[in-house]
């Protein structure tokens, strides 16, 4: 089974879970409820890690796509980009922004403890290769502790959300 695979089934993109986590996110990200389009959209995004052999490798990067087919066959080409565009990677590829789905999906890690994260990770095989590419960016050692790296990455995601609930609340005061 690959690591995308086994991702949705039990591990980081659980697809019951990782959905449940960015739905709430949204909420309070956006100060609202996502609509039942949004809905789908956040709970089809990642279904195109299914058969990916890796994460964030040069097909892990196109897993938005499939969710994106999805979304736009049910609803059109909106909530098409909803998905789509949910990844920062995939959004630089093609020069456009991210779309809101993006931030939800960063910030749902803040409500995910270690001890509920890490085992899924590890479990999956994907702690490895975050964790390896921490390293090469030099984000992060290899030598720090599984629960230190995550701390660290829920605190570069929950700032990128944040970031952008600054920018929502910023643009809603200014309408
Ligand atoms: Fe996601």
């Amino acid at each position: 089974m690959t690591t995308g695979t086994k991702s949705l089934l039990f591990g980081v993109h659980q697809f019951i879970w990782h959905p449940i986590t960015v739905w709430i996110a949204w909420i309070w990200l956006f100060r609202k409820l996502p609509t039942f389009r949004e809905t789908v959209c956040i709970i089809v995004h990642d279904w195109g890690y299914l058969g990916k052999a890796q994460m964030d490798d040069e097909e892990g990067i196109q897993h938005p796509e499939f969710g994106a087919v999805i979304a736009g066959k049910l609803f059109g080409s909106e909530y098409y980009d909803l998905c789509l565009l949910h990844s920062r990677h995939y959004a630089d590829r093609v020069s456009r922004e991210p779309s809101p789905l993006c931030w939800a999906d960063k910030l749902s890690i803040i409500f995910e403890p270690w001890w509920l994260y890490l085992p899924r990770a590890w479990v999956s095989g994907e702690l490895f290769e975050y964790r390896a590419n921490s390293a090469k960016t030099g984000e992060i050692s290899i030598l720090a502790s599984h629960r230190n790296w995550y701390r660290h990455s829920q605190n570069v995601l929950k700032n990128i959300g944040l970031k952008k609930l600054s920018d929502v609340i910023y643009s809603t005061q200014n309408i």
